[in-house]
Formats: structure tokens, sequence, C-alpha cells
């Protein structure tokens, strides 16, 4: 069959590894969908950077070059942002292109929006890497789990504020040295204010219980504290104590309707989570026929993430190949009412 060609939107630590993985795995790649998938343009600000990856595709700076080739089936965004990230992914959506993000921010603030846009023009809308890096966890929730009435969704869903704690804890590194490590890694987002203060769990815990729960779950609707008040000191008094300091994603339904929040919290050694280290995540997934599940894996960094990108992007060219209909991994929402933290 002809090749699928393909566009991303970024180059940078996700996109880089996206390249990395269809070049290296084309063969295997090209079996399971059936022809070659092909990357042909890529997006990126500045063209002339120096880049760690070689590529056959054209960079170009204007998206507008790829919304009208018409040759270009399959848009995956890993440029992150909310502007012009959801425009871009929009007009894809309805320009007939199949898109694949890893972006939480619009997932999770503009997910209703994109949904009913993929739906109305018959296009895949997917987004695994959104949350838990390279950890499979939307589609299981939405697809394995399916049907499980879910009452629990919990875990570290940050591997920034993770890798920081252990070396916190570990290495009793100082807060701003190990930010800039985890930031030198390509864990932290390009703001990493939306790691350290909670807000990159809590997009990703809206997407999770948004999914788990049926719901419409929202940034708004989740009660955030990050990790910027935790010294040293801190993790050294938990220490004397049996504890370590992790920050949570947890979010419940119950009758009362939804509680959803993201904290640091003090968790005994003997805990699961105390053993999820460095930049690994661990989700865990409560339903009431299948009981705890656990999800455990890297949650950031260049090659996960561009596994769980890649597969979505397989799953797509797969879909184009056998000519399957739209695949869009939520739809329905139902208002449910989210009670607070302290009751
Ligand atoms: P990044 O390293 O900062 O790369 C961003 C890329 O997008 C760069 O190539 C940049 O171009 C390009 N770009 C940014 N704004 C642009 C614009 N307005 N027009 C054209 N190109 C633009 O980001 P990343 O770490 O790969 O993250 C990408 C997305 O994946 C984000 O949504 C992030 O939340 C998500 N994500 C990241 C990880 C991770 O571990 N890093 C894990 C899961 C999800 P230049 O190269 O020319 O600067
Ligand atoms: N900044 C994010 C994290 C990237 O550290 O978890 C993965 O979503």
């Amino acid at each position: 069959m002809n090749a699928i060609h393909i566009a991303l939107l970024g180059m940078g630590t996700v996109g880089t590894g996206v390249v990395k993985i269809l070049a290296s795995n084309a063969h295997n790649i090209e079996q399971k969908v059936g022809a070659p998938v092909i990357v042909k343009k890529i997006l990126v600000k500045n063209p002339d950077k120096v880049r760690n990856v070689k590529t056959e595709a054209e960079l170009v700076t204007n998206f507008d070059e790829i919304l009208n080739d018409p040759e270009i089936m399959i848009v995956a965004e890993v440029m992150g942002g909310e502007t012009p990230s959801k425009d871009y992914m929009l007009a894809a959506l309805k320009a007939g292109k199949h898109v694949v993000t890893a972006n939480k921010d619009v997932v999770a603030k503009y997910g209703r929006e994109l949904f009913a846009a993929a739906e109305a023009h018959h296009t895949d809308l997917l987004f695994e890497a959104s949350v838990g890096g390279g950890i499979p966890i939307i589609r299981p929730l939405k697809q394995c789990l399916a049907a499980n009435q879910i009452t629990e969704i919990m875990g570290i869903v940050n591997g920034t504020t993770n890798y920081m704690l252990t070396k916190m804890t570990k290495e009793k590194m100082d807060y701003a040295d190990v930010l800039a490590e985890a930031q030198a890694k390509g864990y932290a987002e390009s703001d990493p204010t939306a790691d350290v203060g909670g807000f990159d769990a809590a997009r990703k815990l809206a997407i999770l219980a948004s999914i788990g729960f049926g719901a419409r779950v929202t940034l708004e609707d989740v009660h955030v504290e990050g990790i910027t008040n935790i010294a040293i000191e801190d993790i050294e008094y938990a220490r004397e104590l049996g504890f370590i300091i992790k920050l949570l994603a947890i979010a419940k339904q119950d009758e009362r309707g939804i509680n959803v929040r993201v904290h640091p919290a003090f968790l005994p050694m003997s805990h699961p989570l105390a053993a999820v280290s460095d930049v690994f995540n661990a989700i865990f997934v409560k339903g009431d026929a299948v009981g705890e599940t656990m999800f455990y894996g890297r949650g950031a960094g260049e090659m996960p993430t561009a596994s769980a990108v890649t597969a979505d992007i397989i799953d797509v060219a797969r879909d184009i190949r056998h000519k399957v209909s739209s695949r869009i991994l939520c739809t329905c929402f139902e208002q449910k009412p989210v009670y607070p933290v302290s009751k």
C-alpha cells in the first residue's frame, strides 16, 4: 500500500523521540500498519536550530503548509502549550486529518470541543501520552476497564516532581539544582511552574477522572498544592518518622460526587508508592468488578513519551489502512457534583 504521510508539530524532546522511533523501528511499524509511515513535514519555531536527530522531513515554520498538504493524513502535536496548539489541532480535525497529541493542557481544557470536532469530521483523536508518559493508562481506563464502575484513581503522575523528591530524599540535593537537572533531562514543562506547582498533575488527574468517572472534570475542580514549599528539612523529618513525601494525585467517586486533589503526602515506607522513584509514575485504578489495578513506568522523557505518541500514530495509521471509521476515546461526559477536600 502507499505510504501514510504524517506531520509533527514540534521537534523538541518528544518530537525528536518520535522521529527516532519511526526511523529505528520502521520495518516493524510497516508490518504492523501494512504500509510505511513517513514523516513528511515538521513544524518548528526555529528551522536553523541544531537538532540531535537526522530526518528527511521538511522543517516548516508555517502550519498552513501542513494543513493544506492533502498527502498528510495524521498530525502529531508535540509542541505543547495552549496557543496555538489547540487552534492547529482543531483546524487539522476540521480539515479531515487525524490528530494525536501529548498535550494535557489542551486535552484537559479543550477536550470536549476537540472530541466534538473529531466526531463531526470522522477523524481519530488520540492522546495516550498526555498522562503517564510511556505508561498505557488512557486506553486501559477507557477500554479495558470499561465494564467497571471506577471508584478511585490514585497515584504519582508527574515525573519531574517525583524525580526532584527522589533526589532530595536520597542525595539531599538542593531544590533549585534538582529542578535544573529535571529540565536538562527534558522531563519538565517549558514553564516548570506547571510541574512544581502541581498543575501538570492536576490537569492529568482531570483527564483521568473525566474518563474514569464519565464526568466533566476540569482543572478548576481540582484542589492543587505543589511541592514548592517542601524543604530538605521536611523530607528529613518525614524520614525520621518512617515516612516518605510524594506528590499524590487522588480522585474519588462516591455517593456525594467526585473529589479530586493533588498535594504532597506523607506515605509510610511500606506503601507501594513509596518505592516509585526517579521519573517513574504509578497509577492505581479501583473498579467495582476488577478490584485494584496498578499501572507503572516512566512518566516523562524523550523515548518513553515518544513510545506512547508513536503507538497512537500506528493505531491511526492502521485505521486509515483498514478504512476503519473514526475512533475517539471520549465523547459523553456527565456533569457530576464535585465536593471539596475538607468534607
Ligand atoms: P519542547 O522540548 O519544548 O519542544 C517543543 C517543540 O515545539 C520545539 O521543537 C519547538 O520548536 C516547537 N514549537 C513550540 N512552539 C511552537 C510554535 N508556536 N510554532 C512552531 N513550533 C513550535 O517540548 P516537549 O518536552 O517535547 O513537550 C511537547 C509536548 O509533550 C507538551 O505538550 C508536553 O506537555 C508533552 N509531554 C512532554 C513530556 C516530556 O517528558 N517532555 C512527556 C509527556 C508529555 P523549536 O525546536 O524550533 O524551538
Ligand atoms: N512535565 C511532565 C512530567 C512531562 O514531569 O511529568 C510528562 O507529562
